[in-house]
């Protein structure tokens, strides 16, 4: 049987629309929009696609996008400084700082400079060291991960007791699902490029989330039947038919698997929406604890 698509662009629509609304709310009451900073460093054509996304999504539902962009060569300092004079912005309510850096940046150093409460992106140390323990509540959750937690619940799956296979242990994708999947209650294996036989690992999992960066990589025989898959991967292959020279596909084998599934997320149209709408509802979020 066919599996069940799960619609990420219809859900992401659903929820941009209640974002506007409590955005458009908060102006009312306060006489201020949400505020969302980006911070892109260099020129990597892919980044400044996303950042660009990110800041049309905002304009539309009434949060203020502020863009800051710095060049390939910007130092250490001048990348935190500027990070710095966001934290201390009234009108930015949320910083995020487009990854991946430059190689001669310290990431991490970057990402503690962005204030735990301006923090929509959840990448702060703090934020993660919470994401990963018990009981600790961070206070925002990465985007895409937290997007295919909210495809999934939409999509009507059962966490508790499950088997979850995470394909990739990325800091941005891979890590955080899987904490998000532990704690409900799931039981959580990470596969990763040495992992020894992936398809007896996969085929196992109840929810199966992909996300390596190999186009097509997950066939029919890597999927339990009846499974929840979510497909989190972006690749570009060369495709002369396709005006731009190349298209865009996930990690799974789409028409392969759906006749696998019992519900599939495609890529494009699943988590990439999803992505840019939870950091519009964490702009928000942070938004109304600023000012409410
Ligand atoms: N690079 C790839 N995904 C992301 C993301 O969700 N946030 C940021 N800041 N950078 C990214």
């Amino acid at each position: 049987m066919a599996a069940k698509i799960i619609d990420g662009k219809a859900i992401a629509e659903e929820m941009r629309q209640e974002i506007a609304d409590q955005a458009s709310q908060l102006k009312l009451e306060v006489g201020l929009a949400p505020g969302l900073a980006a911070v892109l460093v260099g020129e990597d054509p892919a980044s400044a696609t996303y950042v660009r996304m990110k800041r049309r999504a905002c304009e539309k539902v009434g949060i203020e996008s502020f863009g800051h962009e710095l060049p390939a060569d910007a130092s250490q300092e001048e990348v935190e400084e500027l990070v710095r004079e966001l934290g201390e912005d009234p009108k930015v309510h949320g910083i995020l700082v487009q990854l991946p850096l430059p190689d001669h940046i310290d990431e991490e150093s970057v990402l503690n400079t962005v204030p735990l409460e301006k923090d929509v992106d959840g990448f702060h140390p703090v934020n993660i060291g919470r994401l990963t323990m018990k009981n600790r509540e961070p206070l925002f959750i990465p985007c895409t991960p937290h997007g295919v937690i909210e495809l999934l619940e939409q999509a009507g799956a059962k966490f508790e007791g499950a088997e979850a296979v995470v394909l990739g242990r990325s800091n941005i994708v891979g890590l955080p699902v899987a904490m998000l999947l532990l704690h409900r209650n799931c039981t959580t294996t990470i596969c990763h490029s040495r992992t020894k036989d992936l398809p007896a690992v996969t085929s196992e999992a109840d929810i199966l989330i992909a996300a390596v960066g190999q186009p097509e990589m997950v066939k029919a025989d890597w999927v339990k039947p009846g499974a929840y898959v979510i497909d989190v991967g972006t690749n570009r292959v060369d495709d002369v038919s396709a005006k731009r020279g190349y298209r865009l596909t996930g990690d799974v084998d789409f028409d392969e698997v759906k006749e696998v599934a019992g519900a599939l997320s495609p890529s494009p149209g699943g988590v990439g929406p999803m992505t840019i709408t939870m950091l519009l509802q964490n702009t928000l979020r942070s938004a109304q604890r600023a000012l409410l």
